[in-house]
């Protein structure tokens, strides 16, 4: 069996039968299709049963906060003690080390690859062929350190000649489904703007997904598509979090619509000078805001799998 992060954790647990939906084998867009469908039709049937939370993606429009809900959430899981690999796989914006507090630039993921390595050297790159590659099996050029905390970067676009960014998406995708966690360990990506990362299977290494919606037509309609998206592969934990809220009645209004197409809420961030103010001048986001005290709440409800 190909390496492949197993929705219903089929591949590295045993405690959840294989179904058999053929997602993992599917090598055509047809097959693909049929084993989505699938595998759809089993997550609405028992999905609320598996929750693991332990590889999130943060999904959403672009500008909705991903990046710095992000940046909260791996804090307050770091203070629930866990050890957290946040990986940032947007291509193009570079605020999220800073929103972490990160100074010290890593080796990019993508310098692994001949059209995106910088310099003479080309990385080793032997260690990304094992099966599992666990966290401490991360080379240290890759990585920014913190107190709990490990920080990656895919790679970012730079040149107008480096073209097209599917290589990249290929090798981020490989990595985070082969990334073995362990105890206490937890996986957060920081995902570009859209559903591209849905259609190159990014996604599918991943057990939970978080799409940040903010009050406007385009990010209500995006958190739809993510969410059939990411039903399509298998993926049953599905919480959405409002941000960027201007007052409690819009928060209403938002809830109601996300309740009207059955997504659930795990929490609604208001729009906070203090945060406009961090992100504005690249500075390591306060913990003690209205959205730091939330986001500690829902990730210890996402760890205790309440949400
Ligand atoms: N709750 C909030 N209140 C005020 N400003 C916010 C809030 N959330 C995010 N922002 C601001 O919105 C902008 C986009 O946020 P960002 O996290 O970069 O979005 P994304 O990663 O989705 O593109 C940033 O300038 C950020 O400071
Ligand atoms: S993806 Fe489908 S076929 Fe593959 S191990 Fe999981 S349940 Fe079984
Ligand atoms: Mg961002």
């Amino acid at each position: 069996m190909p390496a492949f992060h197993c929705p219903l954790g089929a591949v590295y647990y045993d405690d959840e039968p294989c179904i058999d939906c053929g997602l993992c084998q599917a090598r055509t867009a047809g097959e693909m299709v049929e084993a989505s469908k699938r595998m759809r039709e089993y997550i609405r049937a028992h999905g609320e049963k598996k929750n693991r939370s332990q590889k999130m993606a943060v999904c959403g429009k672009g500008g909705t906060g991903k990046s710095t809900l992000t940046a909260l959430l791996a804090d307050a899981l770091r203070r629930e003690g866990y050890t957290v690999l946040v990986i940032d796989s947007d291509e193009s914006n570079l605020g999220l080390p800073k929103l972490l507090g990160l100074d010290t630039p890593s080796t990019p993921l993508i310098s692994l690859l001949e059209r995106f390595s910088m310099g003479d050297r080309k990385p080793d790159a032997s260690w990304l062929e094992a099966a599992r590659i666990s966290l401490e099996s991360i080379p240290r050029e890759f990585i920014v350190s913190a107190p709990r905390m490990k920080f990656l970067t895919v790679g970012k676009i730079i040149d107008p000649f480096q073209g097209c960014a599917c290589q990249m998406a290929d090798l981020a995708r490989d990595f985070v489904q082969k990334i073995h966690l362990g105890i206490k360990e937890i996986m957060l990506i920081d995902m570009e703007a859209g559903i591209e990362s849905f259609g190159r299977g990014m996604e599918r290494g991943v057990d939970t997904v978080l799409t940040i919606v903010e009050p406007s037509f385009d990010s209500l309609a995006l958190a739809e598509k993510i969410r059939y998206m990411a039903e399509g592969i298998g993926i049953s934990a599905i919480h959405a979090i409002l941000n960027k809220i201007p007052s409690p009645e819009i928060e209403e209004k938002l809830r109601k619509e996300l309740e009207n197409k059955q997504m659930k809420v795990a929490g609604a961030v208001y729009l906070d000078p203090q945060i406009s103010q961090a992100g504005f001048t690249g500075k390591k986001l306060p913990d003690n805001t209205d959205a730091a005290k939330l986001l500690r709440k829902i990730a210890a409800a996402l760890l205790s799998e309440q949400v």
